[in-house]
């Protein structure tokens, strides 16, 4: 049986469509990823398996509890991450997570020996008296993490964990949620935006506008795409853009630097469009399909502005005069 099943789940705010009826399944100890755009419906979604708001219409079925019907049970069954910091920077580490312990009416004795565990975990259990406003972005997100695991959920909720941090941080608080996962058997439900994240989940739903618009592995997402894609630079995009159109029978999306096309062959294609084309062509870069060309593919867009799509390099051309 799935731990998390939800079926035609629909959330309105006064007239706003924020979740228009989606439907999927996680099974037990999956990382499973919800990706989707600002806007997605993202932190809706996740505020309804956590009980903290209520769906307008649907069902929604965490670790056997229906979440509006047995509110309790489905918060004892899991741990919560916001997508905003809510620890304590006037705490200490220590202090931060026996709060939490002591809001979930935890025994003494177990409290202490968790805290400990969790703190271990994070390596953070050299620190634990130190202020919390001490502490760097990706410290401060471990130990929030692990908070949310104190009182040992079957499903742990991460609302973007890793926003707004380095790249690096953000690879190795990746790695550290996907060795809790296997070390302590609990089912991770994330939403994010970055698709390098995406790409390590067991599965992952495409959310837009409120709807999935694909749900399985990153593999099985990518192979959805047929052909290649190939990405172009030139010096006036738009005409370039417009030329595509008129002149091919191609799926072509406007990016924020650059065009993103899907064609049949890659090799065959790069020598027509230097034909086609009456703007200079800056760079063309052909790679095999990554989770960002199934969102294109899909929804004709990036999933936000400040993405980059880069490839390897196959022709770099610069006019001279
Ligand atoms: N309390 C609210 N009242 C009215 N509209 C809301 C409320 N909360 C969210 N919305 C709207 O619902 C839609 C989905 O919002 P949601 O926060 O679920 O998106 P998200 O996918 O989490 O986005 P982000 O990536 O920016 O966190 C948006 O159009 C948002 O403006
Ligand atoms: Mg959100």
């Amino acid at each position: 049986m799935s731990i998390i099943q939800v079926q035609n789940l629909v959330k309105k705010y006064n007239g706003i469509t924020a979740v228009n009826g989606i439907s999927f399944e996680v099974r037990q100890g999956e990382l499973f990823g919800f990706l989707g755009p600002n806007g997605a419906g993202k932190t809706t979604t996740i505020n309804i398996l956590c009980t903290l708001l209520s769906a307008t219409d649907g069902t929604a079925i965490v670790n056997g509890y229906d979440c509006k019907k047995k509110s309790s049970d489905v918060r004892a069954s899991i741990g919560l991450v916001f997508q905003e910091t809510t620890l304590d920077n006037d705490l200490t580490a220590y202090e931060n997570l026996k709060f939490h312990c002591y809001l979930y009416n935890m025994k003494r004795k177990e409290t202490e020996e968790r805290i400990k565990e969790v703190l271990q975990v994070v390596e953070l259990y050299d620190r634990k008296d130190d202020l919390v406003r001490r502490f760097s972005g990706g410290m401060k997100r471990r130990l929030e993490i692990v908070r949310g695991l104190l009182h040992r959920p079957k499903v742990l909720f991460l609302d973007e964990p890793t926003l707004g941090l380095d790249p690096q941080t953000r690879m190795n608080i990746w790695a550290f949620i996907d060795n809790l996962r296997r070390k302590e058997g609990i089912t991770v439900f994330m939403t994010t935006h970055y698709m390098d994240e995406a790409e390590v989940c067991s599965r992952i739903a495409i959310i837009d506008h409120g709807n999935i618009i694909a749900c399985g592995t990153p593999d099985e997402l990518k192979k959805k795409i047929r052909g290649d894609t190939v990405y172009i630079k030139t010096s006036d995009d738009a005409k370039a853009f417009d030329e595509i159109e008129r002149g091919f029978d191609i799926r072509a999306a406007r990016l924020k630097d650059g065009i993103a096309l899907n064609v049949e062959s890659g090799e065959k294609f790069i020598p027509k469009i230097f034909e086609a084309l009456t703007t200079e062509i800056l760079s063309i870069n052909l790679k095999k399909p990554t989770l960002d060309d199934v969102f294109i593919n899909l929804t004709g867009r990036e999933i936000r502005e400040d993405n980059n799509n880069k490839g390897s390099e196959l022709f770099r051309i610069r006019k001279r005069g």
